[in-house]
């Protein structure tokens, strides 16, 4: 049986990059110098490229977009335009070919991987199409998961954890592993996971694009419940318009260009 705390990587590995991720990093109120407006994201130029044996693939060329604080943006788009691509760079999964990305004011090219990974553990909530839950752990570790490897205690990881879940009606749930677990409850602990240090910017692919229409309105109406209650910005990719239209803006995404839907 796996045993969570085998699964987080040594603090140590972490520290070393602690001290200047503390004076650089989004969120850090000290390093804001004084009243200037910053966006919470602000996209500008971006440009990605993907090169392969002998063809190369550009998504987009010039990007730009800005969210504010606690803004939902819809992003939505025809199959292979890019929406994926956009939301891995965002949530610092990949790197752009050109142009920047600013969290806070904060341009995350100028970033060391160590404070990347940082940063996207606690500053940026992810949601996949497909859950992406720790096969071998149960809801509630699945959940506790982000906050160990943040730093915090298990006993109090564990609290927020059952706290979490339970806002999401998962109470009942909190010792059952993925696979025993419907595709409503399993997106529901995935979205407790990325909400699991409080990001403050949640970005979402296709969350509810793996459900059928019932539990995909009842799940999205949760996340977006809880992402408004906690006044956290969020880009969520979906191909419903339904859902789409409960954001604040609704962008699209084609031929490389965002749009106003
Ligand atoms: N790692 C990669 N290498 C090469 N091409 C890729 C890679 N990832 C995505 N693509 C291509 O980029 C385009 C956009 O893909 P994607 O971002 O997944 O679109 P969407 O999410 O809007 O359906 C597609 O043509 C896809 O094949
Ligand atoms: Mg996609």
């Amino acid at each position: 049986m796996s045993n969570i705390d085998t699964a987080i990587p040594p603090q140590d590995a972490q520290a070393d990059s602690q001290e200047s991720v503390q004076n650089n990093a989004p969120g850090n109120e000290q390093s804001k110098g004084g009243n200037a407006y910053k966006p919470l994201l602000h996209i500008d130029g971006l440009e990605k490229t993907f090169h392969q044996a002998e063809s190369t693939l550009t998504i987009f060329k010039s990007l730009s977009l800005s969210i504010e604080k606690g803004e939902m943006v819809a992003l939505v788009g025809p199959s292979g335009a890019g929406k994926s691509t956009l939301l891995q760079l965002v949530g610092l999964l990949d790197t752009p070919t050109g142009g920047s990305i600013s969290i806070d004011g904060h341009n995350v090219g100028n970033l060391s991987d160590a404070e990347r990974t940082k940063l996207r553990n606690q500053f940026i909530g992810f949601i996949y199409q497909f859950h992406h839950l720790q096969p071998e752990f149960s809801a509630l570790e699945n959940v506790m998961m982000p906050m160990l490897i943040a730093g915090t205690h298990k006993s109090e990881a564990a609290k927020a954890a059952s706290e979490l879940l339970g806002t999401l009606g998962l109470s009942a749930r909190e010792n059952h592993r993925p696979a025993r677990l419907s595709g409503g409850e399993q997106q529901r602990v995935a979205i407790a996971r990325a909400l699991a240090n409080d990001p403050r910017l949640l970005l979402a692919d296709e969350p509810t694009g793996n459900l059928d229409p019932a539990t995909s309105a009842e799940v999205f109406n949760l996340l977006v419940d809880r992402v408004r209650a906690r006044g956290i910005g969020a880009l969520i990719a979906t191909h419903n318009m339904d859902l789409a239209d409960q954001m604040d803006r609704v962008l699209e995404l084609k031929q490389g260009r965002l749009v106003v839907y």
